[in-house]
């Protein structure tokens, strides 16, 4: 059975209330580290684990508190993304329904190692159930002394708030959270300034994704040492996975970094194999913003090695035949499943979720839906492939956001590996309507 730090205890009766959690060691971390280290001690600590954000970017978290600006008399913030709204992807849900502490309490933690007295959890407004759960949480530890003045006697001073998002899938870009939180439309910023300089009213702010900001109490209790020795290489200790499609046992699942991705796949422990007998066809890894890859490049590196669920092994081979771990929304597609109707699915979403700030996303979206969408429902022509391609060229690197790279990759990599797909449907309109284009059809 491998490691678990997240959810190891996630199946023990009443671990969402406080008093359950306490008995099973919950806030351990925030005694330690209020009471026995400095902030620069925790971040430290952080640093060593090598832990990267589990949102998505995979960005060294230790490395991303160091550039915390700390000028005299201004205040910092840590605000927790909970916007989660990549498709396929429902872990940070997970961890917040099930075991809200850990939220908190990593959260307790972290904001003392930023030196934050105020932080706030920017919760996806869709998710009110989510919302009530943490706010009673809050109540909880904060009626505990865990959370308001003079956290457990220690002179430390920490309020945090749950803030409901703004309902749109960009409101989860940081800059466009925290525009959301001060009240704004949800519109990117430019980057630099990082927030860690200039963020929330303009103050020196760490903004970092639920899973993130949880793992961080496991490392103060047991050392940044420990944490490194989970996992492989620079893909240090678990991430959680949102699995989904057409396997036999979709859900949220802990995994050690370094775990085959065949073993994910077929192992009972984890996707249990893929539905009704099928044959595998592809898998999008990180949720829908990376590419997709086709069964064989997903099960192996070019050389033959295995691919392992880690941020390196997954993006070996660059986008010729690599993709990203990104948030870890891993949805699984069989033999039936058509990818055309897929990409376009994807696409509509984009399109539907661009601020409109940028020329290249807000018209290159809506293009890309506009042919995806002739060309599923047997409309297309050849040179609508190869326009594809020239408009997700177009968007990507040319935007405000990560957004548009988001919307570019999924079509030109379905195009890069399935491009004979796309031509059955521009040559069999009619049985393209029909929308069941699979494995056996090609
Ligand atoms: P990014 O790579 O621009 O930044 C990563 C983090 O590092 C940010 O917090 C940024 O402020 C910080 N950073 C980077 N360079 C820095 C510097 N020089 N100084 C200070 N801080 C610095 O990526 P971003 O925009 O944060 O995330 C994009 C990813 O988010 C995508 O890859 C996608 O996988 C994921 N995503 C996840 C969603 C979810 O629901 N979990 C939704 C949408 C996207
Ligand atoms: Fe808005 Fe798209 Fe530009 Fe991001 S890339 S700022 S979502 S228009």
């Amino acid at each position: 059975m491998a490691q678990k730090i997240l959810l190891k205890n996630i199946n023990i009766p009443g671990i969402n209330t406080f008093e359950v959690y306490r008995q099973h060691g919950g806030y351990a971390a925030v005694e330690k580290a209020l009471k026995t280290m400095s902030a620069d001690d925790v971040v430290e600590e952080v640093k060593k684990s090598g832990l990267r954000g589990r949102g998505g970017a995979g960005f060294p978290t230790g490395m991303k508190w160091s550039f915390l600006a700390k000028p005299e008399g201004v205040p910092r913030y840590l605000v927790c993304n909970a916007d989660e709204s990549e498709p396929g992807t429902f872990k940070d849900r997970y961890l917040m329904t099930h075991t809200p502490h850990t939220l908190i309490e990593g959260m307790i933690v972290s904001s003392f190692a930023l030196g934050a007295n105020t932080s706030y959890i920017y919760v996806r407004g869709e998710m009110m159930p989510q919302i009530r759960i943490l706010e009673k949480a809050i109540a909880e530890a904060k009626n505990a002394g865990f959370l308001g003045k003079n956290i457990l006697g220690t002179g430390y001073d920490l309020e945090i708030y749950v803030q409901p998002g703004g309902g749109a899938y960009i409101c989860g870009e940081e800059t466009a959270l925290l525009e959301s939180l001060e009240g704004k439309r949800g519109n990117p910023r430019i980057k630099p300034p990082f927030p860690a300089i200039a963020g929330l009213y303009g103050c020196p702010t760490v903004v970092n994704n639920v899973e993130s900001i949880a793992a961080v109490s496991w490392i103060v209790v047991n050392g940044g040492d420990e944490y490194a020795k989970i996992g492989i290489g620079r893909s240090t200790g678990t991430k959680l996975i949102s699995a989904s499609g057409n396997i036999n046992k979709p859900g949220v699942y802990e995994i050690e970094l370094g775990l085959s991705v065949e073993e994910f796949i077929y192992s009972d422990e984890y996707c249990g194999g893929i539905a009704n007998g099928k044959r595998l066809k592809a898998v999008v890894a990180g949720g829908s913003s990376v590419p997709i890859l086709p069964a064989n490049l997903i099960l192996k590196l070019a050389n033959g090695q295995p691919r392992l669920m880690s941020y390196e092994s997954l993006a070996e081979g660059g986008f010729a035949t690599g993709t990203m771990l990104g948030s870890g929304g891993f949805i699984v597609m069989d033999e039936d499943a058509c990818v055309v109707r897929n990409t376009w699915n994807f696409s509509r979403f984009y399109h539907h979720e661009s601020c409109g700030q940028c020329s290249p996303c807000r018209e290159g979206t809506g293009w890309m839906e506009k042919v995806l969408h002739r060309i599923e429902y047997g409309h297309g022509k050849m040179s609508d492939i190869d326009l594809l391609v020239d408009v997700s060229k177009k968007i990507e690197g040319n935007t405000i956001c990560p957004l548009g790279d988001a919307a570019a990759w999924p079509v030109a990599s379905a195009i890069r590996h399935f491009r004979d797909e796309f031509e059955w449907h521009v040559n069999n309109p009619k049985a393209a309507m029909d929308g069941n284009y699979g494995l056996a059809n090609y």
